[in-house]
């Protein structure tokens, strides 16, 4: 496969990476069947689409046409409509047992040069690339929140990828102005083998007493000078995602550094998921 033969792109998951993941794709004039479980997610995930345009023209003087992004989207409520995808573009919960059995799915309906790019957080990417057909086809694509206005990601290979399709990947991803950098597979990879310590600690700082939320963050902000804090990103992140991650990491390595914040368990149990809810640390 080409750079050229890649138009239509799946995107499964229409959650906060999903969204932006379809609304930048079609930006850049691809084709994309965006696949969730309900229409109503689906509606308000082009709702969504729709305001974060209206919002950029607003403060940009380059306009995006908004019309046409949204009829670059078609909506989908069954895989059978991914039969003929370039590049699968995945973004179901942080949920291994999930994500496996979307795959085991998708191996069995889509055309064999189709690229599976795993969008997570913390799984192995090798743990999906094992439940397919061609597992040189997978690889991990770590992409930043929020996807629209975020111009780099964190790439996974696999032993099993060649240069040629991680180049294609990387070139893919220029097309809608990300660049990356590829690491190999391991839990959490960089980024999140990182970022999630801090975010946990933070969160038993909170429910120590030790400090507010807004403490703790400007101690990232102004001492660090972090552009923004692990709480505020938390909150960016969902609370309920970086729960799984942290589930995930736990299972992964067995070590207590990532046993979750009772904290952020609680915060799930009570609906407060960070902004996709209007309250985590901080309200919205
Ligand atoms: P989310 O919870 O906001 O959205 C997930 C969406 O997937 C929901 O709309 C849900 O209805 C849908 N879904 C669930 N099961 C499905 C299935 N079987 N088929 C189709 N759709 C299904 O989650 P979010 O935050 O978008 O995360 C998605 C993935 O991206 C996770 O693996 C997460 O770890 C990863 N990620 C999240 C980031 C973030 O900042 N939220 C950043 C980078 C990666």
């Amino acid at each position: 496969m080409t750079l050229e033969d890649i138009k239509k792109i799946g995107v499964i998951g229409a959650g906060v990476m999903g969204t932006g993941v379809a609304q930048r794709f079609a930006q850049y004039g691809y084709e994309i069947i965006l696949v969730d479980v309900a229409e109503n997610i689906l509606e308000s995930s082009k709702k969504t689409i729709e305001r974060n345009v209206m919002f950029h023209n607003m403060m940009n003087k380059e306009k995006l046409d908004q019309k046409a992004i949204i009829e670059r989207i078609h909506t989908q409520t069954s895989y059978q409509a991914l039969e003929d995808a370039d590049i699968i573009i995945e973004n179901i919960p942080e949920i291994i047992e999930q994500k496996l059995n979307v795959y085991e799915q998708l191996t069995n309906i889509t055309k064999e040069e189709c690229f599976y790019l795993v969008n997570t957080s913390c799984i192995p990417i090798k743990r999906i690339a094992d439940v397919v057909k061609q597992p040189e086809k997978v690889i991990g694509v770590h992409f930043m929140n929020p996807v629209p206005l975020q111009n780099f990601a964190e790439v996974i290979k696999t032993s099993l990828i060649s240069e040629g399709s991680l180049n294609l990947i990387s070139e893919f991803l220029k097309q809608v102005k990300i660049d990356c950098t590829a690491v190999n597979d391991s839990p959490g990879f960089v980024s999140n083998r990182l970022s999630h310590l801090f975010m946990n600690e933070a969160a038993n700082l909170v429910m120590e007493g030790i400090a507010t939320p807004e403490q703790v963050d400007m101690i990232f902000t102004r001492g660090f000078h972090h552009e923004i804090g692990p709480l505020y990103t938390a909150d960016l992140i969902g609370i309920d995602t970086v729960v799984n991650s942290l589930d995930v990491l736990y299972e992964c390595y067995k070590e207590d550094k990532y046993k979750c914040s009772q904290y952020m368990r609680d915060m799930v149990e009570n609906g407060e998921l960070g902004r996709k809810t209007g309250k985590g640390f901080f309200k919205y």
